[in-house]
């Protein structure tokens, strides 16, 4: 749990700040790390001291910041730090701090660290759009994931005199759920998904009799939301398409979400995101009916017992499956009282998916409104991976671990 107390007590961490406009957030993220028992260690390079000042960090850190390799009377303090530290964060990592860490130019403290040190590596960069898309960024990038760098990719919004755009540093909260992964091994810290775009859909459609009252269903959004996040914490772009209220109040740090509440909402921001995905996971408990025509006004129980007459919605997933853009992964969710491998195989191939993840909803602590699953995963070539009731992220974790291998390139 990302924010359970001393949840990172007795780790050592290294946090590195680097000259951009974002450095201010790397005094929350400070905090955060402080607050949850970790060994804080600020490095701030001579561009992050013309952004925030030290005694901020004297304040808050477990140790007063670095800022030279000359500072001390300690000769080799890259090497002491490298040495002695569970994990290094470098927030925000700036385009220069990124060459350095892929070239091992070894140029101040910071960069002298990351050549010193054998202990994990997270990444936070922020930029400008330009610089975050220009192919010397990217080839940095790819060489540090490949070398294991755990890349907490940039958010879209505000950025550095007023411009819109991708870039951002991630949100405070998204970094420190990062560190907390990578330091307590709860998964996720690949990076498998980082450069991806993923959209998953959740929750349950309602579909108006009249405008109090709807056809809905039993799906509470846990999975969906699970997917969502284990897949931004990979490393993913993601477009969460959900039906649930909190989804919208509350989003999970970095993922973007689009509210929506009809089978037809839904069908039109699928639309909308999905070609342009490398992974569509439609969890989302989709109506396969709505009322033709919903009532304008509170149908009354003196007019007798309404007939209410059904029409069917499009299958998504199906329409989906018919339009598949070449190397797009799509999968699909089986709700089943029975049958499930059966049922589920059918539904794969009728909605030519790629993966199926069916669930038997009758089950104990299965499915609908439950923290935990079960699972069984088909695959297009027939072949299965089933995943013993675990916790809803576990769940999300295994489709992920179970889907991402079928991504090109
Ligand atoms: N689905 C969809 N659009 C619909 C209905 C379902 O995209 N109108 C998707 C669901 O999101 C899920 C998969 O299809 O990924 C299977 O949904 P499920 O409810 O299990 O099956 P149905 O196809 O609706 O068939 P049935 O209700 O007969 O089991």
């Amino acid at each position: 749990m990302a924010d359970a107390p001393g949840v990172l007590s007795g780790k050592r961490i290294v946090l590195g700040v680097t000259g951009g406009i974002a450095a201010y957030k790397s005094i929350e993220v400070c905090r955060r790390l402080v607050d949850l028992g970790a060994h804080v260690i600020p490095v701030l390079t001579d561009a992050a001291l013309n952004m925030v000042g030290p005694t901020t960090f004297t304040a808050l850190a477990s140790e007063p910041p670095k800022t030279s390799l000359w500072a001390d009377s300690n000769p080799i303090p890259h090497t002491w730090m490298g040495q002695n530290c569970d994990a290094i964060v470098v927030a925000p990592a700036t385009a220069r701090i990124i060459s350095d860490a892929r070239t091992g130019r070894s140029a101040d403290l910071l960069s002298a660290t990351l050549v010193a040190t054998e202990a994990p590596v997270i990444m936070c960069p922020a930029m400008h759009t330009e610089m975050w898309a220009h192919p010397a960024v990217t080839d940095n990038i790819a060489t540090l994931v490949e070398r294991g760098v755990v890349i907490v990719p940039p958010e879209s919004g505000r950025l550095a005199g007023g411009d819109m755009g991708h870039g951002r540093l991630a949100a405070p909260a998204t970094i420190v759920e990062s560190v907390v992964d990578v330091l307590t091994g709860s998964g996720d810290t690949t990076s498998s998904l980082a450069g991806r775009s993923v959209v998953v859909t959740a929750g349950g459609t309602r579909e108006s009799i009249d405008p109090v009252r709807f056809i809905g269903n039993n799906s509470s959004g846990k999975q969906g939301l699970a997917l969502a996040k284990a897949a931004r914490r990979r490393g993913a772009s993601v477009t969460l398409i959900s039906t649930i209220a909190s989804h919208r109040d509350d989003p999970p740090a970095g993922v973007d979400v689009v509210p929506v509440v009809t089978a037809a909402d839904m069908e039109s921001a699928v639309a909308a995101a999905a070609p342009t995905a490398d992974i569509v996971i439609m969890a989302a408990a989709v109506a396969d009916f709505r009322p033709v025509d919903p009532a304008d006004r509170k149908i009354k129980k003196d007019g007798g017992v309404p007939q209410i007459v059904l029409e069917p919605t499009t299958d998504i997933l199906a329409s989906l499956g018919a339009n598949k853009p070449d190397g797009q992964v799509l999968v699909g969710f089986a709700a089943e009282t029975n049958d499930l491998v059966e049922n589920a195989a059918g539904k794969l191939e009728r909605k030519n998916a790629d993966f199926i993840v069916a669930n038997d909803v009758s089950a104990p602590q299965v499915g609908f409104a439950h923290d935990t699953n079960a699972v069984t995963i088909l695959r297009s070539d027939g072949s299965a991976v089933s995943v013993d009731l675990s916790s809803k992220d576990a769940i999300a974790g295994a489709v992920l671990d179970t889907v991402t291998p079928a991504l090109k390139g």
